[in-house]
Parts: C-alpha cells; sequence; structure tokens
C-alpha cells in the first residue's frame, strides 16, 4: 500500500511546473491521469528532442509513472467526458494560463458543482493582483521573486539559477498544498481550491535574502565578503557572489586540476566552531591564538587573505580528498559536483535518487527518481506514458463507458484517433 493509494488525479498540467507537482502525486501512488490534447499533448514532448521520433527527455523525465488520456475539452462529447472525469477524481492539477479553464468552460463554480469534495489546485505565475492575468515561465518567476537580483556577484548584472526554483520550486509547493487540502477534506468531507503562485514560491525560498534586507536597514551586513572589502552597501540586498547564507563565511575554492577542469572546486565554510581545526589543517597554527584572527569579528575585514590560505591548501588536493580530510573534523566542505558526475554516482543510483528507465521509442535513458524515501514504501520509477497511450483504459475503467457508448465517444474524434 502505497501513501496516495486511492487518490485519483485529473492532470491538466504541461511544461514544468505543475508535472513535477503530478509526478510526485504519482510516486507517493496516486493514480495521475494527464489529459493532453490529441495530436500534440503536452508540447515538452516535442521541445529539445534528441533522438527523432520519440518523446523528448524534457517530456519523460516529469510525466514518470502517469497515464495519458487524450481528450479535445473544447468539443462537445470532450465537454462530456471531462465532466465524467471531474465526477471521478479527487484532485484536478493545472498550470494553464490566467482564465483557459473558465474559457474551456470549467471554472471553479462548474468544478464545485460537478464535484463538491473536488481539490482544485493550480500554479499561476502571480498571484491575484496587477499581474495575475500575466503568462510566467521559469527565469521570470526568479527575476520577480527577488532571486535575481541576489543571484551573482556584486559588481555584475543579476543571475538566474540553474535550480529551477520557479518551476521544480512551485510544483513542490503545489503538492504540499494538495496534500493538504486532502487531510482536510478527509476530516471534513470539502473539497477546496488550491493556489500555488510561481513568484510566491521563490520568495518562499529567498526569505534569507529578505531577512537580510531588513537587517541592512539597520546596517550593514557584516558578514557578506563586500563588508570586509570596505564596499559600501546600497538600499537592498546585494548580490554575494558564493557568500554563504548563514552568517558563517564561505566561498568555493580552486582544487587540485582547476586548470583543466571547470568544476575542480570545493564550498569551504570557515565555520567558527572548527576554526582551530581549519588553522591546523591549511598550516597555520599560528592563527589560532593571534587575536587578529582568533575571533570571527576579527577575521571579518581579512577574509580574502584567510580564504587565500585555505585555498593554498585546497590546491594541493581534489575535491574528494578535501572532503576526506574535513569531513572527520567536522569541517563543512562540499564538492562541486558536475551532471555528468552525478549522473554517474553509485550511491544515488542505489538510493533511487539516480534511475535508469526504459522507454519502447527512446530506449534507455538516466532519470532523477523520487528524491524522498519512505522506509514503507518503495519507488518505482515507471516510464513516461505515450500520447493517448491510456485513453481507451480510462474511457471503460475510469469512466464506464461500454459497447456502443465507447463507440460514440471513440468516434466523435473527441479522444482523438485510436489505433
Ligand atoms: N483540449 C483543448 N484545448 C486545450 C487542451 C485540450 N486538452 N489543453 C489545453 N488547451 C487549450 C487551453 O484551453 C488554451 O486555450 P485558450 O487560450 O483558448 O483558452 C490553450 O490550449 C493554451 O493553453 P495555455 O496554458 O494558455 O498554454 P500557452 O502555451 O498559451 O501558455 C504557459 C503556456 C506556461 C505560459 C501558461 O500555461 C502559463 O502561464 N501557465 C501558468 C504558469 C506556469 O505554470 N508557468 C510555467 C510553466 S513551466
Amino acid at each position: 500500500m502505497t501513501p496516495l493509494d486511492g487518490v485519483r488525479i485529473l492532470d491538466f498540467t504541461h511544461v514544468q511546473s505543475g508535472p513535477t507537482c503530478t509526478q510526485l502525486l504519482a510516486w507517493l501512488g496516486a493514480d495521475v491521469i494527464k489529459v493532453e490534447r490529441p495530436g500534440s499533448g503536452d508540447a515538452t514532448r516535442n521541445q529539445l528532442v534528441d533522438v527523432p521520433g520519440a518523446d523528448s527527455l524534457y517530456f519523460t523525465m516529469l510525466n514518470h509513472n502517469k497515464r495519458s488520456f487524450t481528450l479535445n475539452t473544447k468539443d462537445e462529447t470532450g465537454k462530456e467526458v471531462l465532466a465524467k472525469l471531474i465526477e471521478e477524481c479527487d484532485v484536478l492539477v493545472e498550470n494553464f494560463a490566467p482564465g483557459a479553464l473558465d474559457r474551456m468552460g470549467f471554472g471553479w463554480d462548474k468544478v464545485k458543482e460537478l464535484n463538491p469534495r473536488m481539490i482544485m489546485a493550480s500554479v499561476k505565475g502571480f498571484g491575484p493582483g496587477k499581474f495575475a492575468d500575466c503568462k510566467v515561465y521559469e527565469n521570470v518567476a526568479q527575476c520577480a521573486g527577488g532571486s535575481a537580483s541576489t543571484t551573482g556577484f556584486p559588481d555584475d548584472v543579476p543571475l538566474v539559477t540553474g535550480a529551477q526554483i520557479g518551476d521544480s520550486g512551485t510544483g513542490l509547493h503545489l503538492a504540499l498544498g494538495i496534500l493538504a487540502a486532502l487531510l482536510h477534506r478527509e476530516r471534513t468531507g470539502r473539497g477546496q481550491r488550491v493556489l500555488a503562485p510561481m513568484q510566491d514560491g521563490v520568495i518562499n525560498l529567498c526569505r534569507v535574502k529578505l531577512r537580510d534586507q531588513q537587517r541592512l536597514e539597520k546596517g550593514p551586513l557584516e558578514e557578506y565578503s563586500q563588508y570586509g572589502k570596505g564596499i559600501p552597501f546600497g538600499d537592498s540586498t546585494p548580490r554575494a557572489g558564493n557568500d554563504s547564507g548563514g552568517g558563517q563565511p564561505g566561498r568555493v575554492l580552486r582544487c587540485k586540476g582547476w586548470e583543466t577542469d571547470p568544476n575542480a572546486y570545493t564550498y569551504f565554510i570557515t565555520q567558527a566552531a572548527v576554526w582551530t581545526q581549519i588553522c591546523d589543517v591549511i598550516g597555520k597554527p599560528e592563527w589560532k591564538s593571534d587575536p587578529e584572527y582568533a575571533t570571527p569579528p576579527a577575521r571579518l575585514p581579512k577574509l580574502d587573505e584567510v580564504f587565500d590560505a585555505i585555498e593554498e591548501w585546497t590546491k594541493t588536493k581534489t575535491k574528494f580528498e578535501v572532503m576526506e580530510v574535513c569531513n572527520p573534523l567536522g569541517i563543512p566542505v562540499g564538492p562541486i559536483l558536475s551532471m555528468k558526475e552525478i549522473s554517474e554516482d553509485e550511491g544515488l543510483r542505489r538510493t533511487g535518487t539516480i534511475v535508469e528507465v526504459d522507454h519502447p521509442e527512446r530506449g534507455r535513458y538516466v532519470s532523477v527518481g523520487c528524491p524522498i524515501k519512505f522506509s514503507d514504501h518503495d519507488v518505482e520509477v515507471k516510464r513516461s506514458p505515450l500520447l493517448g497511450e491510456h485513453t481507451v483504459e480510462i474511457l471503460s475503467e475510469v469512466l464506464g463507458y461500454e459497447g456502443g457508448e465507447l463507440d460514440r465517444v471513440v468516434q466523435s474524434g473527441a479522444v482523438g484517433t485510436i489505433d
């Protein structure tokens, strides 16, 4: 038995944010029925295609463990089928552009009328307000959510991050909202609407930067490298390069091989509690008792010198050797791992975070499995569905269409061409 056994999801999501959410729910055991437009389906099936004629990795990696149901929801028979599907499902998840569901004739009032227990969960770019009608993609959300203004180096342009905090991050927020709404429904019998705006999700992930904004109003941010360099602060949280966000100075430092390997770096935190161990490791035992270096406040104006000395040592070791030396001493360090290293990592493959999946059109590919581990439930990653692969199965098993009724729906063209 899986945590979401018996929960049926009407998955109206596309691209990345919504599919991240429903993929997670599928991994928790829900029956996720992905409703797609006949003929084309989720646009990502054909984006960044690497194997001609096969669903792209963009699609396959975001739609594991789902069933695909093709349905033209603007067709009259299609609307009839959709209404039945709404009656049969527990949760409707969507990330259409604002207003699309209303234009389809399935706004919240209609959905609630069809199924009062329904939880209708949406990702939108912005919450209610002046930007509510805007279409939003990942980088727009990163910019509007405060991430870009606080990412990068102070003397350079704002940067977006590689982690998809706008899309996948918001999908995670929405999944949490859905689980809470399911629990609430267990207790009250009532469904409800759940909204996760991408801007709000990014702001939530940038919480510590808003913390710093308020601290800045009271004085300079002393743990930022900019303070030690004597560069004055402006009126908003600046970009902090690779400074660590937690008040313990940290930087990315070169390791052995950095001249040719773009990822031969380590992150190194000079945590106050292990300062004496750091001094011993880097061959500066005199800094342990020297009042110019012995305390965190004394070191703040000297961080460049301190990290230069640490880097002289890290450059003599690979990023993994740095870990081997520092970890037993409690010194927090982390290797900068490339995607190649991650995809080949034996440990991650053993835990199922990196998986290999077979696909009938594209063959074997590597993907990210479920990042959450359960003691009672193993997550088996199943390949993403082909477009419309489960249409007939869902029409009969879930919606009860049989015989002449099934023929009528199939022949109407509302569910696309059935082989
Ligand atoms: N049958 C018939 N029509 C369908 C359909 C189906 N099965 N599925 C979708 N459509 C229609 C929609 O009803 C809509 O029609 P309308 O514009 O006439 O109302 C149309 O397809 C386009 O859908 P839409 O969601 O607006 O796609 P888009 O390509 O125009 O916009 C986004 C894409 C991502 C910008 C937009 O969906 C969006 O802003 N979503 C919310 C934020 C978000 O999730 N962004 C990140 C995506 S990773």
